[in-house]
């Protein structure tokens, strides 16, 4: 681990056990964990590659998965790529830093057709590594692939313009503004999503599904 990342450092020494229960027990409480994933789902092809980068406990992965993807999750935190082992066996789960990823070095070579960010996993890197992030997960896409990173949007940060993807292919998922209002789309999910293309606020693009 080239830094320690938020998620260690400003959460409390049970967090990691804490989460992987409350996981479960939204799971077990029939809550709608694959809001993310049917978005992704709804913009890639059938059977398409894709990388879970942060995937936590497994619940995007395992949903996109579940509807004919290939998947590989990469979390830095060991309990939670346990609990994915666990509760999601299927796709592959990784423990690795995305800051300094490097798939090939562990023998998986081929690019992914997309990446995931989800659940607010920019927010918990460590200070200083956004850039590197986001620049080691388009690394490993194919040219013409696309990132969507999800996040609530009254966090406080803005990503980076300049990590080797033109600005088309990414995406920004957020949970505070009205879908209709920015995309004309209404996604099947009780959770108002804006889905806008990143980095330019007021950009008038629209993801084209
Ligand atoms: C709020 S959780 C979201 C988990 C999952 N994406 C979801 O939505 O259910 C944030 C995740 O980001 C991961 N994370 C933060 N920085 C990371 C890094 N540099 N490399 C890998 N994982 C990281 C944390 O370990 C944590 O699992």
């Amino acid at each position: 681990m080239s830094r320690p990342i938020r998620w260690s450092t400003d959460t409390g020494p049970d967090h990691s056990r804490w989460y992987v229960d409350r996981f479960r027990q939204l799971a077990a409480e029939g809550a709608d964990l694959g809001g993310e994933a049917r978005l992704l789902d709804a913009m890639v092809a059938p059977g398409s590659r894709i990388l879970d980068a942060g995937c936590g406990t497994g619940r995007v992965g395992a949903t996109l998965a579940a509807r004919g993807h290939t998947v590989l999750g990469v979390d830095a935190d060991p309990v939670l790529i346990d609990a994915a082992r666990a509760d999601h066996p299927g796709p592959r789960w990784l423990v690795a830093d995305l800051a300094t990823l490097d798939l090939p070095a562990s023998g998986i070579a081929e690019p992914f057709d997309a990446a995931v960010v989800a659940g607010n996993v920019m927010a918990f890197v460590a200070p200083g590594t956004e850039r590197d992030v986001l620049t080691r997960i388009a690394a490993h896409l194919r040219p013409d692939g696309i990132v969507v990173v999800g996040f609530g949007a009254d966090r406080g940060y803005a990503l980076a313009a300049s990590c080797g993807m033109p600005r088309r292919r990414w995406a920004s998922v957020t949970t505070s503004q009205p879908t209709k209002a920015n995309t004309g789309l209404t996604l099947p999910t009780p959770t108002a999503w804006g889905v806008q293309p990143a980095l330019t606020p007021g950009n008038p693009q629209r993801i084209q599904l």
